[in-house]
């Protein structure tokens, strides 16, 4: 079997500085899309039509197109319809952090959606208004359903992160590629970045169960 993972040992820590790299846009893009899909959320809640439709037709136009395409046409867009030339962090933020929104807002609609009609005629009924009944009320129940769905989110983000290498963002992936390309060997410095990739993934995935677990337990 032709695997030679001695080759890459010099370039290991190269590769190791992408987890850096990529979690720090990874944890902007999730501020953005977090403050972003909140403000989106409550406009489609509203009965207020001219409110719901700019938050729809932004989340069908953010989900219903490739995260790659949205994520070129910022970074070579920006630069020819403005003449300003957006740093590959900037893109790779805003795409992500705007793509994430799109996503963030129906995670925080369907999660309060899904708490029981009564809960809010129950609230009106006792002429609780609609900031207390909001926030003491079906907010409280609503995170239940939100938080297991948001971690989620923040997985598929940190997977789909890889995206950034075709812009050239010095992250995990585009870090593999380049040693791949100086030894001429690419099988095994993807292997490693999998490896990497697989472990991040692992610690959110159990920082994730152990948060619904703690929500079981106060329940
Ligand atoms: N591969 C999908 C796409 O290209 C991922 C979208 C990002 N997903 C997310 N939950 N933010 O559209």
């Amino acid at each position: 079997m032709n695997l030679d993972f001695s080759q890459i040992v010099p370039s290991i820590p190269f590769i190791l500085k992408g987890i850096g790299a990529t979690l720090q846009f990874v944890s902007v893009s999730i501020i953005v899309g977090l403050v972003l899909g909140t403000i989106l959320a409550l406009m489609k809640i509203t009965n207020k039509k001219w409110l719901k439709w700019p938050a729809d037709i932004y989340t069908s136009i953010f989900r219903g197109t490739p995260l790659i395409l949205q994520l070129i046409i910022i970074h070579f867009g920006i630069p020819q319809l403005f003449e300003y030339d957006i740093p590959v962090f900037m893109s790779a933020v805003l795409a992500f952090g705007l793509n994430s929104a799109a996503y963030v807002s129906e995670i925080i609609r369907a999660g309060i959606m899904a708490v029981d009609k009564g809960q809010i005629e129950a609230a009106e009924a006792l002429g609780i208004g609609y900031r207390p009944m909001m926030f003491n009320i079906i907010l409280p129940q609503a995170w239940k359903n939100i938080l297991p769905a948001m971690m989620n989110e923040f997985i598929t983000l940190t997977k789909e992160s890889a995206l950034v290498s075709t812009i050239g963002y010095m992250d995990i992936m585009r870090r593999a590629e380049i040693v791949g390309a100086q030894i001429y060997r690419n099988l095994e410095p993807l292997l490693f970045a999998g490896l990497i990739y697989w472990v991040m993934i692992f610690i959110l995935t159990n920082i994730g169960s152990w948060v619904e677990r703690r929500m079981r337990q106060s329940d």
